[in-house]
């Protein structure tokens, strides 16, 4: 199958680690121009020489800048625009909110997940799709939760604010898709990335556990008996960010090895 990613130009942002950094590492594979974002130059610079190591691409640039700051998102996105005219694919990621219940997160919390989670993408989309309406065509990916599609216990933040990202994909793709802009929400379930393994680290000083025991534990509620990797998410995701896809737009997809039981 032909992605038809050859020197498209591809912005991916929170890509300095985890599933960002592996799904601008694919788009490199397809031989896609990449920018990374995020908020730390030194982890960008020494991601995108791991990058161009890996897959011997070496169009893959990066821009500093948080997702949180308007400014930050309008001049990125304005600097891409001045050097090739487009941005013909874009991967809406940052990192999660933290967790919590209702008593436990205050309003900075809210706000700080509101801006980061959901604001970030609206920002980044209406400075994105003028150049993809005028380019006539585009792609769009919002990289949210399995919490699109069942509430996680203990994670707040992240049931508020991931399905108001998935309202906002449905909308847009219904209202773009007129332009050739499909827009989809891709939900991570549990993938092996630093943040995931933190995680298992602090469960496991909690419980006295070791940080394998917490991860096989874990591995016992996914049905497929493992976590996912990061390049398993990135896989799927570049394939509905690409030029193979044509028809599919406003879709929720869950990355979970069935974990999630609703429909
Ligand atoms: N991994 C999983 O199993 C899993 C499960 C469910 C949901 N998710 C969600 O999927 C997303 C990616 O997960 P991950 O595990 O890859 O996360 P991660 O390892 O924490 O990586 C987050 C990335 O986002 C960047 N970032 C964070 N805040 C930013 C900001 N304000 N502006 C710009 N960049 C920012 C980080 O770099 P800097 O800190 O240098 O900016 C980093 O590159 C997160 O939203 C996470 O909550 C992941």
């Amino acid at each position: 199958m032909d992605l038809n990613l050859t020197e498209k130009i591809v912005l991916i942002t929170g890509a300095s680690k985890g599933i960002g950094k592996a799904i601008a590492t694919e788009f490199a594979r397809e031989n896609a121009i990449v920018y990374l974002m995020s908020r730390t130059e030194l982890k960008l610079k020494e991601t995108r020489e791991e990058i161009v190591k890996e897959t011997g691409n070496t169009q893959v640039d990066y821009k500093v800048g948080d997702l949180k700051k308007g400014n930050d998102i309008n001049q990125v996105v304005e600097e891409i625009k001045q050097i090739h005219g487009k941005i013909d694919v874009l991967i809406n990621n940052a990192g999660g909110p933290p967790p919590g219940g209702f008593l436990d997160v205050d309003e900075e919390d809210w706000y700080h997940a509101f801006e980061q989670n959901l604001l970030s993408v609206v920002r980044m989309t209406k400075a994105v799709i003028p150049l993809m309406i005028d380019s006539g065509s585009g792609r769009i990916i919002n990289v949210t939760s399995s919490s699109i599609k069942a509430s996680i216990d203990n994670l707040i933040l992240s049931n508020v604010m991931r399905p108001g990202v998935h309202g906002l994909t449905k909308s847009l793709a219904r209202e773009f898709a007129k332009d050739n802009i499909l827009i989809n929400t891709i939900g991570p379930g549990k993938i092996k990335t630093d943040r995931t393994l933190e995680l298992s680290k602090a469960t496991a000083e909690k419980t006295g556990n070791t940080v394998e025991e917490v991860i096989e534990n874990m591995s016992k509620d996914i049905p497929i008996g493992r976590l996912g990797l990061p390049a398993e998410f990135a896989k799927t995701a570049v394939f509905l960010a690409s030029g193979a896809n044509t028809y599919v737009t406003g879709q929720a997809l869950l990355i979970d090895g069935a974990s999630v039981s609703a429909l």
